[in-house]
């Protein structure tokens, strides 16, 4: 693994050349983890509402919140790129948007993430403008989970197809580094990473992505709620830490007062 540092333009080169390994980071000893692994991008998604703050869905995080973990992974320093989430209203107008962006970057972000295509054009203009790397969302938007009633995939008919299309090729003109696509049907998410001079990277979407994005704790089965369907995670990691715990609390109760 190279020792040298990701920026945009790295993960950017290793379309067609080699698979791009993202994977969400929240706190330090996490950021640490994955650059020990050689990790080359980490998301501070705001997934973290549900999955550290006991959110029920996404719209809930603030960019105060958002800015607390990325502080907390940046100061692991790892070699992957840190990209993290602009949250649900905080990029309603370009003004907003690049003020929010520079929020996150001033924590330590190296990229910044919205979800959306040629309706946050505006405002994918004004990062990029303001020298902020930017990253894509298409696909399933979980910021919109509460108005669409709930994670569906998309790409299913052609309307949908079309119009993920053109919001890729929207995000890669505007100048965004990747697009994470979410729940996008295999065939069409294979379509716009033949279409797009940008990396794709997928989260439920199929094998024909350049690169793969996963909920850390998904991978390593430690989810409080629940597993999402596309991944298997090798070892249920949760149960076996609740089987240490119970054995130091267990051993502790054998113990004489
Ligand atoms: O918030 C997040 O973790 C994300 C990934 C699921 C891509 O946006």
């Amino acid at each position: 693994m190279s020792k040298s540092r990701e920026t945009p333009q790295t993960i950017r080169q290793r379309k067609g050349h080699e698979p791009i390994a993202a994977l969400t980071a929240y706190d330090f000893p996490m950021a640490k983890l994955l650059d020990a692994a050689g990790v080359p991008l980490l998301l501070v998604g705001d997934s973290l509402g549900m999955v550290v703050l006991g959110y029920p869905d996404t719209t809930h995080v603030t960019l105060e919140e958002m800015a607390h973990h990325v502080r907390a992974v940046a100061r692991a320093k790892p070699r992957g790129l840190v990209a993290a989430d602009l949250p649900f209203e905080s990029y309603e107008t370009p003004e907003q948007a690049v003020e929010s962006a520079k929020r996150l970057v001033d924590a330590g972000a190296e990229a910044v993430k919205a979800e959306g295509g040629r309706a946050i054009l505006p405002q994918v203009e004004a990062i990029v403008a303001a020298g902020i790397p930017f990253l894509g969302h298409l696909g399933m938007l979980p910021q919109s989970v509460v108005e669409e009633g709930g994670y569906r995939i998309k790409g299913r008919d052609d309307e949908q197809r079309e119009a993920l299309l053109a919001d890729a090729q929207a995000l890669g003109q505007a100048g965004a580094f990747g697009v994470v696509l979410e729940l996008v049907t295999p065939t069409v998410a294979a379509e716009i990473t033949r279409l797009v001079d940008i990396p794709t990277i997928g989260i439920g979407s199929g094998k024909q992505c350049d690169g793969q994005i996963l909920v850390t704790t998904d991978l390593l089965g430690t989810s409080p709620d629940f597993i999402p369907r596309h991944i298997r995670p090798e070892e249920l990691l949760r149960d076996r830490m609740v089987g240490m715990i119970r054995g130091w609390k267990d051993g502790l109760a054998k113990r004489k007062p």
